[in-house]
């Protein structure tokens, strides 16, 4: 028996909340916390599955990592040369992000690394890095396309000049972190905006970039040095409330401290596109990443045509996204979303699959989906597994006429650890099951 969610339907949520940190922002300042010379400090830090994974994968590389408190860690870097064979394969569990940068990181070590992880992330693509990496003279082997990846020793890297096939901020940081350890300038471009969390926490430790119209220059041979990290509450959390708030029609609900970085909040965008009340309250002392509390007052939705160019910028929000057209007057179209079917679940089935075992109409696209708007009747969903679909459809307990069942919902972990605990602070009825 795997563990579930029963969610009783609710009216509104209200107060005032905070979310753990951010998922992307914490793997990074473990990667390039572990290459720099001196001391990183971290504070907000995510202490979720996920990012546990990186961090016991770096210590398993000889970086010391000191865990002060869950949410506070003091990075004692190895330096650019710094890291060491780790002793057996490194189990990324099931993390993308964390599998997918360190094929980048350890591309260009004189050692020998093989990444894995749980059989949903043994499903995922991995070519999409490894190709651009063998361009710059990496080892590397996947089986059929996925994990395990075995990266060989190599001495030296080359730059490449690389267009990216599909919108992946996974797969530009990885060409950017083989950069600092090739010869020559390397470019990469990419086909529309992705988070980039690694650019800024780069430049952060002093590495010398040049940003321009999608693009990025990275010159090897650049070293690191060690900076504080305070890392924001993760805006992809947060989405789940802000979504709450915009189905149930709150008066007075506002999620504190989130990271606003403009690649992350397409989100925003597209509810507000929907006709939501967002007011987004910048909060001072930011670092290299914006930070904001973000107030949900009440409004209705209604259904529209997701513009694509903010597909990229609203990836993980999805799910949820699909809750809230759900709730939305009329229909909503998704188009050009086809990386959700490579996520941790594929997004579009098992949400098309949750939408219609709760009474919402939809039709699956091999791109998006068109879902018609309506109100969720109780039932029992699977999450396959899924974070991120598991917390949407607690979400959808505010328009839901009965109880909600969420099969599956370990993984709720990886990303958000205290989920249920938040959802109760906001009002929602959660219950393990
Ligand atoms: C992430 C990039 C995105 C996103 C993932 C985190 C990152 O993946 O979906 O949750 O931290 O770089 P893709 O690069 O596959 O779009």
């Amino acid at each position: 028996m795997t563990a579930g969610y029963r969610v009783a339907p609710v009216p509104e949520v209200r107060g005032r909340i905070r979310v753990p940190g951010d998922k992307s922002i914490s793997h990074r300042t473990l990667m390039l916390g572990g290459i720099a010379s001196g001391r990183t400090d971290v504070t907000g830090f995510l202490a979720s599955a996920d990012c546990l994974a990186t961090l016991e994968a770096q210590r398993r590389m000889g970086v010391q990592v000191e865990q002060l408190s869950p949410t506070q860690l003091r990075v004692h870097g190895a330096g650019a040369r710094g890291l060491t064979a780790p002793n057996g394969e490194l189990d990324m569990g099931n993390a993308g992000t964390a599998i997918r940068l360190f094929m980048g990181l350890l591309a260009g070590q004189p050692f020998e690394s093989t990444l894995t992880g749980d059989a949903s992330l043994r499903r995922r693509p991995m070519e999409r890095v490894a190709a651009p990496l063998r361009l710059m003279g990496a080892q590397i082997d996947t089986v059929e396309g996925k994990p395990p990846v075995r990266i060989r020793p190599v001495q030296k890297l080359r730059a490449i000049d690389y267009a990216l096939p599909m919108a992946s901020a996974q797969v530009k940081s990885a060409v950017l972190l083989a950069a600092l350890r090739a010869e020559g300038t390397t470019r990469v471009a990419e086909p529309a905006p992705t988070r980039d969390h690694t650019e800024r926490m780069l430049e952060g430790f002093g590495v010398q970039l040049r940003r321009e119209a999608g693009q990025v220059w990275l010159a090897g041979g650049q070293s690191l040095t060690a900076a504080p990290i305070d890392v924001p509450g993760d805006f992809s959390s947060a989405a789940f409330f802000i979504v709450a708030g915009a189905i149930a029609g709150a008066a007075d609900f506002t999620i504190e401290n989130v990271g606003v970085n403009p690649t992350r909040t397409g989100l925003l965008d597209i509810l507000r596109l929907m006709g939501a009340d967002i007011r987004v309250h910048p909060r001072a002392g930011a670092g290299a990443e914006p930070v904001a509390d973000i107030e949900v007052r009440a409004s209705g939705l209604r259904g529209i045509q997701v513009p694509e160019h903010l597909v990229p910028l609203a990836i993980d929000e999805f799910p949820v996204l699909f809750v809230a057209a759900a709730c939305a007057e009329g229909e909503t179209l998704v188009t050009g979303a086809e990386e959700l079917r490579v996520k941790e679940s594929d997004r579009l089935a098992v949400m098309a699959e949750g939408l219609t075992r709760l009474g919402i109409v939809n039709e699956l696209r091999p791109d998006g989906i068109r879902i018609q708007g309506g109100r969720f009747r109780g039932g029992s969903v699977d999450s396959h597994g899924d974070h991120r679909i598991a917390m949407s459809f607690a979400i959808a307990s505010l328009r839901c006429d009965g109880e909600i069942r969420i099969e599956d919902v370990e993984n709720v972990g990886t990303s958000f650890p205290g989920f249920v605990e938040v959802a109760h602070a906001a009002g929602l009825k959660v219950q393990g099951a």
